[in-house]
């Protein structure tokens, strides 16, 4: 295997040294790379693509080039603030939108695709397809769209599309799911650069925050709260950073030895799993697999099927590699900027920097049993034998989760998945999407399943699960609604341990189905019991505590005034105290949860928000970083046009207050 490993080495050397001299030869303007051999033993070689870098030296040859200073100066590195006292002097201002006499001119926007090398791009939303005054307008692309528009491959690989265009503004639906019957670029990034090296990334970083343009981060576009776009934003797309390379026993600073690998920003669950599967390991990812492993997911803490026995995705960094928002490419490991590395292992995506690689611990495959059923009402007695069926469920959760499975559930009055068909319908459903069981035979998995089966058994329901031995059995979710919202709880240890705190969540979980709600809930713990987790990241603390993650959610009409939108919201949100009551000193993961959440801070952060705020000062002090939620988000309101409060979407203009 060391054979093997130099021999790689010597590949990726002499690699280096061919797109040096390339880079030096054809593009004067290009980056330079930085020799591998300086790197330091805890963090693994650099992908070819990070090699490429911007530093003082190429930005002098580009300023020789450009001939106008005021034009180079949009590209050089910001001041480093370790300095937090200089840092909170700074002015902040409104962010910049196109035809402001302040934005940069076509001549500017031209030279910046030039030093990109082309990878600049001004793409029209992706439904504008459906609209005769946009040009991508194609009655084939239409229909093609229309009919793909709640399948997440779409919009992951478009390059300013989201998951949940209600975040956007909903500004630009296609046909059968229109709210305003016409297409406005709303909060869809203005230009994207298409990443390929660190190079671009910098150049980017640099160039949005010496012009005072709002910048964005788009990975795959998954994220809830529509996270990734802006209005009038520079967005950074790092879906194509697609390397990945696998080290078989890895020395991490943080004292782990063993398997690892590393991924590029843009390597989504699927191709991770795949990756791994090939060389006999696994990686702790999502049950989607068309979430990116290294974007939101991992930063935010990230949840898993193998959870309850690893801990959470943050818990498996080794080391990172960031461009900070001053411009710079730096290591994080436990002991090179330990400060970047705590805080982009669960305080979120889009804070204080872009991630454009992670090293991750890898695992041993282990056998697998998944479960997979569902029963409505009419596979029951009645109402009182479905909901005996599901209390029985909740009865045994914590038994499960010990057990170190992972079990996701869909409640609602209706089989349709994403809500119910209306208020009050007593067309129960109960669907287990998978019960997932590491380590576990199909007799050891029927055994720990036995106390609940036994109950449905007693209360004749019909259920017919299905035990399959490594399959990953995980229906492609639906995404692309702007007609549903979701608030989330973290329910903790002790309200499974308490009769009465457990009738309670159970008597919710009722309450919420009758009043027209829904539920997708995970039995998951955040700590793992096979691991002894690592504390010392900025992952949620009520995750180590939770034995459940349950989210409910409203739906209307996609026709739906905003009005409508926002009485449903506010209605989900209130609704929640229900859970907030039961489970006080939780919180929320900040990944599926409510942006309308109450002290949101406190909820998606805990005890962390202190450290993790004054670490977005130091490391981000102009706010060049923004989403909603995140870290620092409260000192900034999105001015949005549409009859709602601030900050309820990303349709605005962006605001420090
Ligand atoms: C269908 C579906 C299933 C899901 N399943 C799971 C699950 O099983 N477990 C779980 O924990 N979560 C799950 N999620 C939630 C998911 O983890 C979050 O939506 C997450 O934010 C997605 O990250 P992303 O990078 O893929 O998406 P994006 O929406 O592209 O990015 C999310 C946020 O991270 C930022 N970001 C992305 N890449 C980078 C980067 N390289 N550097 C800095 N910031 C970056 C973006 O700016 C944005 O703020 C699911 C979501 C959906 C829609
Ligand atoms: C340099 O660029 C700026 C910004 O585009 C422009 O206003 C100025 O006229 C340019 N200067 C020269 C000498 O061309
Ligand atoms: C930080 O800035 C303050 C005020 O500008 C100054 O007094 C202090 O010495 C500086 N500290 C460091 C470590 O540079
Ligand atoms: C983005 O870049 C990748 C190569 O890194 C290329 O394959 C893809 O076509 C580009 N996409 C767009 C929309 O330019
Ligand atoms: C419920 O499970 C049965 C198998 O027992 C399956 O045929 C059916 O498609 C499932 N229904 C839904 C809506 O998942
Ligand atoms: C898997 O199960 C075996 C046998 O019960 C046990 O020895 C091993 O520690 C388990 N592995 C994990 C990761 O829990
Ligand atoms: C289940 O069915 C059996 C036999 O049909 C019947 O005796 C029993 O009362 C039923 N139990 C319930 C809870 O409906
Ligand atoms: C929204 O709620 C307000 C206050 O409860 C009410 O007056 C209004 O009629 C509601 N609007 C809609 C469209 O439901």
């Amino acid at each position: 295997m060391k054979k093997l490993a130099s021999f790689l080495f010597a590949i990726l050397a002499s690699m280096y040294l061919e797109t040096k001299s390339f880079y030096f030869i054809l593009l004067p303007l290009g980056a330079v790379a930085t020799p591998i051999a300086s790197r330091g033993s805890y963090a693994p070689p650099l992908f070819l693509c990070e090699t490429i870098q911007l530093t003082d030296e190429t930005l002098s040859r580009a300023a020789l080039s450009i001939q106008n200073k005021t034009i180079s100066d949009l590209f050089s590195f910001g001041p480093s603030f370790k300095n937090l006292s200089d840092a909170q002097k700074l002015p902040h201002s409104c962010k910049l939108l196109p035809g402001d006499a302040l934005w940069p001119s076509d001549t500017v926007w031209k030279t910046f695709n030039d030093l990109l090398e082309g990878s600049l791009i001004q793409p029209e939303p992706l439904a504008a397809a459906c609209y005769p005054e946009w040009s991508d307008y194609n009655v084939e692309t239409c229909a093609t769209i229309t009919a793909q528009w709640m399948n997440s491959d779409l919009h992951m690989i478009d390059p300013t599309s989201i998951m949940s265009p209600l975040y956007e503004g909903r500004s630009c639906m296609p046909l059968g799911y229109i709210y305003t019957g016409s297409c406005l670029q709303g909060a869809y990034p203005t230009y994207v650069v298409n990443a390929s090296t660190v190079a671009q990334i910098q150049l980017a970083v640099n160039f949005a925050r010496n012009s005072n343009i709002r910048l964005v981060v788009k990975n795959t576009g998954h994220d809830f709260n529509g996270k990734a776009s802006g209005k009038g934003a520079l967005s950074i797309w790092t879906h194509w950073l697609k390397d990945k390379a696998y080290y078989p026993s890895f020395q991490a600073a943080n004292g782990y030895n063993g398997p690892a690998i590393k991924v590029g920003a843009g390597i989504q669950v699927f191709e991770a799993y795949e990756f791994a599967k090939d060389l006999g390991v696994t990686v702790v990812g999502g049950e989607a697999i068309t979430v990116g492993l290294a974007g939101g997911y991992t930063a935010g803490g990230g949840h898993s099927p193998l959870s309850s026995l690893y801990g959470m995705a943050a818990d498996q960094v080794l080391a990172l590699e960031v461009v900070l928002a001053d411009g710079s490419f730096v290591t994080a490991t436990a002991s090179e900027n330990p400060d970047v590395y705590w805080m982009l292992r669960g305080g979120g995506g889009s804070t204080i920097g872009v991630v454009v690689s992670m090293t991750v611990r890898a695992y041993p495959k282990l056998p697998t049993t998944t479960v997979t059923f569902n029963f409505t009402i009419d596979d029951t007695a009645g109402p009182d034998a479905f909901w005996g069926a599901v209390q029985a469920y909740i009865d045994n959760i914590e038994t499960f989760v010990d057990a170190g499975t992972y079990g996701y559930y869909y409640l609602g009055a209706s089989a349709v998945e994403v809500g119910t068909d209306y208020a009050g319908n007593t067309d129960y459903y109960f669907r287990m999407e998978s019960f997932v069981a590491p380590n576990m035979t199909v007799t050891e998995t029927r055994e720990l399943l036995a106390p609940w089966f036994n109950v449905l058994d007693e209360l004749n329901v019909t259920y017919n699960p299905c035990h399959d031995v490594w399959v990953v059995a995980f229906p492609q979710e639906y995404v692309g609604t702007d007609a549903t919202k979701f608030g989330s709880r973290l329910i903790p240890r002790n309200v499974f341990q308490d009769e009465e705190l457990r009738r309670e969540l159970f008597i919710a979980h009722e309450n919420a189905i009758d009043n027209g709600l829904y539920i997708l809930g995970f039995q998951v713990s955040g700590k793992g019991i096979a691991i002894e987790p690592p504390t010392d990241n900025a992952v949620l603390p009520a995750w180590r505590n939770a034995l459940a993650h349950i989210l409910v959610g409203i739906e209307w009409n996609p026709a739906s005034s905003w009005e409508v939108v926002y009485n449903s919201s506010l209605y989900v949100t209130d609704w929640m105290d229900l859970l907030r009551d039961i489970a006080p000193n939780s919180g929320a993961y900040m990944s599926e949860a409510d942006l309308l959440e109450p002290n949101l801070q406190e909820a998606f952060y805990g005890t962390n928000y202190p450290r993790l705020y004054e670490l977005k000062q130091r490391y981000d002090p102009t706010g060049l970083f923004f989403a909603l939620t995140a870290v620092g988000a409260e000192d900034w309101e999105i001015q949005v046009t549409d009859p709602l409060p601030n900050s309820w979407n990303n349709n605005g203009r962006l605001c420090h207050v």
